[in-house]
């Protein structure tokens, strides 16, 4: 409809369905800080770059009389879902509206994409779910140092209906992001984001004991703890047995991008992977993310799902991805700039426009299905652009 409104009709839909457009969209209409810390990067987002670049080395091949209908519905450990792509994980939504999580909660839920809520969320467990109603839904996890809060949150997660658990592993700590640290972001954030975990009950019950204080008289203190237990994690590969013991849910880990991590990933039971480097927000200098994901493939695409982010932008772009072989792919900033400009329907506009893109890239590249999108239809060239 997005299509036929903009081709045919005098509607217009309010966010722009062009991706090179939205960001300075989003830009205009939110506050600096928001705009600087969901647009922002590492450095000097060199590795943002990359993600981009690394899409530009690959270049579609169609096949003409091929189809005209396609079949983008997949398996995911064991579910059917409807298209390859899902909402990616991402903290503090109020930066971007005000119905924070629960809103675009129920704008992917109105458009069938599933939901990752982040651990760094200000809306609960059960409210998510509430605004999720049928729609799909799955929980990342930032892990805390503190195994009871772990279990605690897995188990909250696991009773309100969130199928699958994404571990996020490469922000243990905040990287060097300067946007953020020239606008005081975390002043401000620690400011509108006081119900961080704070309703979680083994949580509250720690802080009130340490410190003596009720998490409603000290919210600012209490989402600083909060914060520090989350950002301040220190894990081994051999925890990861610990997640698997209290988790019987597929357990997926995300960030990975060295081909030795996904096969320690496959030794400690994990069902998926997530090869990702938090679209280029965590070290800069980084590689692009989609550069890595054939040979990761190679080594461990038989025996686990591999799923992919970082710098789809179009329909094409996710067409790529899962020509090298991930199994779904998730968006991350183009969603959020849709939120930022006009809530939950701007949201599902962007949403709905990349779905539209991907259906028009498969069918006019002659791909009739996600099995037959395989590396075949891409070659690898030098000129980029
Ligand atoms: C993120 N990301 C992220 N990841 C995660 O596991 N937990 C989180 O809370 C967040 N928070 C977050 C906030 C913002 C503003 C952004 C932009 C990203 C990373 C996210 O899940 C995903 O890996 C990237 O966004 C993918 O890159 P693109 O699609 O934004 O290029």
């Amino acid at each position: 409809s997005i299509y036929s409104n903009g081709m045919f009709s005098s509607s217009r839909q309010v966010t722009t369905t062009d991706p090179r457009q939205l960001e300075e969209q989003a830009r205009k209409a939110l506050s600096l800080q928001s705009y600087s810390y969901i647009a922002g990067g590492a450095g000097e987002k060199a590795t943002m770059d990359s993600n981009r670049l690394a899409f530009r080395q690959w270049k579609l091949i169609p096949k003409m009389l091929k189809t005209t209908e396609v079949d983008t519905s997949v398996e995911l450990f064991g579910e059917k879902y409807p298209h390859p792509i899902l909402m990616a994980p991402i903290g503090v939504q109020a930066l971007a509206h005000r119905d924070k999580e629960t809103g675009l909660a129920a704008a992917c839920a109105e458009v069938d994409v599933p939901y990752i809520l982040s651990t760094a969320s200000g809306s609960s467990f059960e409210d998510v779910a509430a605004s999720c109603g049928e729609g799909k839904k799955w929980y990342q996890l930032y892990w805390p140092n503190d195994n009871d809060i772990t279990v605690s949150l897995l188990k909250r997660a696991k009773e309100n209906g969130y199928k699958a658990l994404v571990v996020t592993l490469d922000t243990w700590t905040l990287a060097w992001r300067p946007a953020d640290l020239d606008t005081g972001y975390l002043p401000f954030l620690a400011g509108i984001g006081t119900e961080f975990g704070l309703t979680d009950p083994v949580f509250r019950a720690k802080f009130e004991a340490d410190t003596g204080s009720k998490v409603e008289d000290e919210p600012l203190g209490a989402a600083r703890v909060w914060l520090q237990s989350i950002f301040g994690a220190n894990h081994n590969w051999e925890d990861v047995a610990f997640l698997r013991k209290n988790w019987d849910g597929p357990l997926i880990l995300k960030g990975i991008q060295h081909v030795d991590d996904a096969r320690t990933a496959l030794k400690y039971g994990c069902d998926g992977i997530v090869v990702s480097n938090h679209g280029g927000r965590q070290l800069d200098g980084a590689i692009g993310s989609l550069e890595v994901l054939p040979e990761i493939v190679d080594a461990v695409g038989k025996d686990m799902t591999v799923l992919f982010d970082s710098g789809i932008r179009t329909g094409s772009d996710i067409v790529k991805a899962i020509a090298l072989g991930a199994k779904a792919v998730f968006v991350g900033r183009p969603v959020m700039y849709g939120y930022g400009i006009n809530g939950k329907e701007g949201a599902k506009e962007v949403l709905q426009g990349l779905l539209a893109d991907f259906y028009l890239s498969m069918a006019i590249a002659g791909i009739p299905s996600i099995a037959d999108c395989r590396r075949e239809v891409l070659r690898r060239v030098q000129y980029g652009g």
